[in-house]
């Protein structure tokens, strides 16, 4: 099994440790970047770790969570190569896999709930991408 990255600030913190409770259903190994504690911190320091682990190929995936999800994804978006994807459906997850084969999922604690979050988690992670004509439009990103 593949370990997948999860990371979140004081206010994703609920969520992902909710998430981490499901690894065996979701089908991945999870492995914590932080934080731990419900203290208040910064989340770029989380989102840009996590990507680094990911541009770097020691990592295929990964999960950010923030309160929104909107700091998390402006931060990971900065990075050449992470396509992350804030997905509040499960529409949105299995589409951000298929045509935009995002490899990190970001989701915002205060703004949907643990339930919706797992079903988000599991289409993101159970949905292959389509390839095809959407690699030729991923290229085109970085040019
Ligand atoms: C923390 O209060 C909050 O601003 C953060 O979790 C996130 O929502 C930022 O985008």
């Amino acid at each position: 099994m593949k370990a997948t990255l999860i990371a979140s600030d004081h206010a994703g913190l609920g969520l992902k440790m909710f998430l981490k409770e499901q690894a065996t259903y979701l089908g991945v190994e999870f492995r914590d970047l932080g934080c731990d504690n419900a203290q208040s911190c910064d989340y770029p320091p989380y989102a840009q770790e996590l990507c680094r682990k990911i541009r770097s190929g020691e990592f295929e995936k990964g999960v950010l969570i923030c309160g929104t999800g909107i700091g998390m994804s402006i931060t990971a978006n900065r990075f050449t190569g992470i396509r992350g994807a804030l997905c509040a459906n499960e529409f949105l997850a299995r589409m951000s896999r298929a045509h935009n084969d995002s490899n990190v999922l970001i989701l915002g604690g205060r703004v949907i709930g643990a339930e919706l979050a797992l079903a988000i988690t599991k289409a993101w992670i159970d949905t292959p991408f389509d390839g095809g004509r959407h690699s030729r439009r991923l290229e085109l990103i970085d040019q």
